[in-house]
């Protein structure tokens, strides 16, 4: 048989890939414990109508999609909200408010495989269900920058709108929510003169065009002045001018809760994803041009999916771009400095002893691995070199007679005689 590949857009993870992606996800549920979100975990199969229901045009046409064996229409999750939604609506509708759900897994969406763009990628997620008030949102702005501070990211900004400005805007206009949905899709893409049009062409008035035109040119970094502005533009627009003071009150809960993080407020934001409702956002750092992760709120999802009325914001940080992003800034590199050892017997008498003291020290909280290959010492340094070791404990038989080990730290290149029981203190640096 030929040779097998991955088949296109799908990747093996490594080794040292599947370490990255796993500490992204340990600090991800870290986060998810401190805030007190809950862990679920929903199957990679769901419905074709479930995830089609509100995941927008562009998602939908990229869905995996399929017949099983029995032609029941099904699909591989493109994204986690809409299996919460389902599960929420359907199962834990009787359970005390908030319901607080964390998840984490693979997704699959048919996109064009490019950097930072896959067709299999993994997120963690996190939805706070059951209030629709703006210290939620809030909570879910503060919850995701936490997530970025604990992972040492640098010099990202939040990209942050309100869905209810356009959508308030356009409702007026009398715009079906259908259309309203294209409109979206168009900004999603920063394709904002398709958009003017395609809103001249579904009849909404002059007056109307210039105001979308005006928000669409009203963002900046100064979250007061661009909420000001855009609050002067939608004026007679009842509900878009409520969004703009629901979004206010939301920034300065935020601020008020001592996250620091930059933000670049955009009136005219829009995200493909169709049940948002409210607040919008995504988390961006430079030299990568799409958004490590996203979210928002989208209040009537659960009961589209049959559950009661329960507003809901969550968000969706992506592992694979934060991974991208962290090897961008070292942050791995830095982080590589974790104790790895190493234990070398000298003879094959001294087996025994070495994998007594590597229990030792693994009882100790340190990573000790054996030497397994039966290597000459020589031979099994310059393969602990290679392996990123960072100490080495090598037993050898004058030593022992005296209860001592050599120890070698790979970095600087130095060694020492040490008493055995001493052995882990020496690797922590804990000696005086
Ligand atoms: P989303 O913006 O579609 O939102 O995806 C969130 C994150 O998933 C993106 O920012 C990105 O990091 C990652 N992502 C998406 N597509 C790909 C891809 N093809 N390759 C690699 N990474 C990708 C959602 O999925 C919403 N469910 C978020 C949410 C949760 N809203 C409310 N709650």
């Amino acid at each position: 048989m030929s040779s097998f590949r991955t088949v296109r857009g799908m990747r093996d993870f490594l080794p040292e890939d599947a370490e990255k992606m796993r500490c992204v996800q340990r600090v991800a549920r870290d986060v998810a414990q401190l805030y007190g979100y809950q862990e679920v975990i929903t199957p990679v199969v769901e419905q074709y109508d479930l995830l089609a229901a509100k995941t927008g045009e562009e998602i939908r046409e990229r869905m995996y999609a399929f017949k099983d064996l029995s032609g029941r229409k099904v699909a591989l999750r493109p994204e986690f909200t809409a299996s919460i939604a389902r599960l929420v609506a359907t199962k834990m509708m009787t359970q005390p408010k908030p319901l607080k759900l964390f998840c984490e897994g693979s997704l699959y969406r048919y996109d064009e495989p490019q950097y930072g763009r896959h067709r299999e990628f993994w997120q963690v997620n996190y939805e706070l269900m059951g209030s629709d008030r703006p210290e939620a949102d809030a909570e879910i702005l503060t919850l995701t920058y936490d997530l970025m501070e604990k992972l040492s990211l640098r010099d990202y900004h939040f990209k942050i709108g309100h869905m209810g400005i356009l959508r308030g805007i356009l409702g007026q206009e009398h715009v079906k929510e259908e259309q309203q949905s294209m409109l979206m899709q168009l900004l999603d893409k920063k394709r904002w003169n398709e958009a003017l049009k395609a809103a001249q062409g579904l009849g909404v008035s002059n007056h109307c065009l210039t105001v979308l035109k005006n928000v669409f040119e009203t963002w900046g970094k100064d979250a007061v002045k661009v909420l000001g502005k855009a609050k002067s533009l939608v004026e007679g627009y009842e509900n878009a001018v409520a969004a703009i003071e629901n979004l206010k009150e939301i920034l300065e809960l935020t601020r008020a809760s001592g996250a620091k993080f930059e933000m670049l407020v955009e009136a005219g934001f829009a995200r493909g994803l169709e049940y948002y409702t409210g607040m919008i956002f995504e988390v961006f750092v430079p030299r990568i041009d799409v958004a490590l992760g996203g979210g928002g709120r989208y209040d009537k999802l659960i009961e589209l999916f049959g559950g009661e009325p329960t507003p809901a914001v969550g968000v969706a940080p992506g592992i694979d771009r934060i991974v991208l992003a962290m090897e961008k800034q070292g942050i791995f590199a830095e982080a590589q400095r974790a104790k790895r050892v190493q234990i070398i017997p000298v003879k094959e008498e001294l087996r025994v002893k070495a994998m007594e003291i590597a229990s030792a020290l693994r009882q100790a909280g340190i990573p000790a691995e054996l030497e397994v290959m039966g290597r000459r010492v020589s031979r099994a340094l310059a393969d602990a070199d290679r392996r990123g070791i960072t100490h080495v404990v090598v037993v050898g038989p004058k030593e022992i007679e005296e209860g001592k080990v050599v120890l070698r730290d790979m970095q600087k290149r130095e060694q020492k005689t040490v008493e055995i029981a001493n052995v882990s203190k020496e690797i922590l640096g804990e000696t005086a």
